[in-house]
């Protein structure tokens, strides 16, 4: 039995006893799922969705192999980490051999804001310095140590953003402040990062850390310019900081070539602490700190110990092996790469056709689409991705949308996804998206002909959510054929990291 309830009971218990700022997918029209098995999710109807947005279902839903390492374990023991036991040291070696060399010592949390929220600590006690630089629009965990330094939350709210952080701008080409057309937009945004330092200095506060998901997911799926990392991390060592790469979400072979997504930016950039979590159990709760040595040294010279009660229990421990493994054995970073390319392939041709994408961008599982309104301003299409999603849904396709202005469409499926998901997630894409054209095409030649003869080509903000599904004709827009706006103007970037 999968169900305790019918669906609307449910929602009504739900709504009695669940925090109404708690988060739920599609808030308009929630689905029920009650089970799942790699990369497909099923409701209580017992409907199947392709999920394409569960990054912490990263080796499959439901694998066999993690449930039975978990049940093996279970069945044997669980306790806390001041036991000696071997899944803990088991678990930290074969972590530390995916990492550079100097990222040896670990530390086991239970989520990606216990690890977070314990870099910073390390990062303060290091040098004794308690200023965080973070980028717009990041978001790194719930605890309140988090929420401060994260402007994807600190800016909805009433929170303000507190003295010891520092809002360096985030290095997006697409969108941000130095764009592709700018000659070095990695040193750009790199020099504003440095600026913001001497701020400081001159304001005589010392820099404990700069802290970056290594790609920025809640902000919009955006990859920084190669070599920015690079620079930062020099400016930031020189003030005494520490750099903390967060891979909560981008970590564990999502980017394929490499395990760890900062390793993408060369061999020469090296993070002090990296933070991991989601994927890392599959599902069950599991996070880890890595550093160096000499940062672990100075945390425990402060001569306080540190205890987390479910932290690297042997029962995760398990469960992290079964991952590392599963992996392994599956290649699941070959079809990272290969499924990704495939897909990014597919994506770029629905960009020439559509004129509604702006902007596709992603290595290996971790993509984003990024809906505009119009090429020359890239005017956030963001009415219309919240349809593209809701559309996608009752097609039975599992996306999301994020970044500032809630436009871009991510993907960051289980890392089983395949060739064959991939097609059907863009032929579904490309029957919404047509639709949506289609009728933003019939609102323009309306307005033109109540304005004429002005011929205005202004057309009203689409009023996505009253279109109706004529998506059953997946055909190309005639009327963009016509005004000539299939042309792919914007040819992938080259200031990008090239994997
Ligand atoms: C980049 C990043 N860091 C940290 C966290 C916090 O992880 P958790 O929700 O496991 O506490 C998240 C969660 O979404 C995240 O996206």
């Amino acid at each position: 039995m999968c169900e305790l309830y019918s669906k609307q009971d449910t929602l009504a218990l739900r709504g009695k006893h669940i925090g109404p700022s708690c988060e739920i997918f599609f808030a308009a029209d929630p689905i029920k799922i009650v089970r799942a098995q790699r990369q497909y999710m099923f409701d209580e109807k017992g409907e199947q969705y392709l999920d394409c947005i569960n990054n912490v279902a990263h080796v499959g839903h439901c694998h066999p192999e993690v449930f039975k390492a978990a049940l093996k374990q279970m069945e044997l023991l669980n306790t806390n980490s001041r036991f000696l036991h071997d899944n803990i040291v088991e678990y930290a070696k074969r972590l530390s051999a995916t990492l550079p060399e100097k990222l040896s010592v670990c530390y086991f949390t239970n989520s990606g804001s216990e690890a977070n929220d314990l870099a910073l600590r390390l990062a303060r006690q290091f040098r004794d310095h308690q200023d965080v630089i973070t980028l717009d629009h990041a978001y790194h965990g719930h605890l309140s140590s988090l929420i401060e330094i994260s402007p994807y939350k600190f800016r909805k709210g009433k929170d303000i953003k507190k003295e010891f952080v520092h809002v360096a701008p985030t290095p997006d080409t697409y969108r941000g402040k130095y764009r592709e057309d700018h000659s070095d937009p990695a040193s750009a945004y790199a020099d504003e990062v440095r600026k913001i330092i001497e701020e400081a200095h001159n304001n005589g506060r010392k820099i404990a850390a700069f802290i970056a998901e290594s790609m920025q997911s809640c902000g919009g799926q955006i990859i920084p310019p190669a070599g920015y990392f690079q620079k930062v991390a020099e400016y930031v060592h020189r003030a005494g900081g520490v750099f903390i790469a967060d891979e909560v979400q981008v970590g564990f072979g999502r980017v394929g070539k490499h395990f760890w997504s900062f390793q993408m930016h060369g061999e020469d950039f090296v993070p002090d602490i990296v933070t991991m979590g989601k994927p890392m159990g599959n599902g069950h709760p599991m996070a880890c700190v890595v550093t160096t040595k000499e940062i672990a040294e100075a945390f425990n010279s402060a001569g306080v110990e540190y205890f987390n009660t479910y932290g690297g229990n042997p029962v995760s421990c398990a469960v992290g092996l079964a991952v590392l493994d599963i992996i392994e054995n599956e290649d699941l970073q070959g079809n990272a790469t290969r499924v990704g390319n495939y897909l990014i392939e597919l994506l770029n041709k629905q960009k020439a056709k559509h004129t509604l994408i702006g902007d596709v961008r992603g290595i290996g599982l971790f993509i984003g689409i990024d809906l505009v309104k119009d090429h020359e301003q890239r005017t956030p299409a963001t009415a219309e991705a919240q349809h593209v999603i809701y559309k996608m849904k009752e097609k039975r396709v599992l996306l999301s949308v994020d970044g500032p202005h809630r436009n871009v469409l991510k993907i960051k499926p289980p890392m089983c996804f395949t060739e064959e998901n991939a097609k059907v997630m863009v032929d579904q894409l490309d029957g919404i998206l047509t639709a949506v054209e289609e009728a933003m095409q019939a609102e323009t030649q309306s307005v033109i002909s109540e304005n004429t003869p002005c011929r205005t080509k202004m057309h009203k903000d689409a009023h996505v959510e009253l279109l109706s599904d004529s998506t059953n004709d997946p055909t190309e827009n005639p009327s963009r054929k016509r005004n000539g706006m299939c042309t792919n103007k914007h040819s992938l970037l080259s200031k990008r990291l090239k994997t």
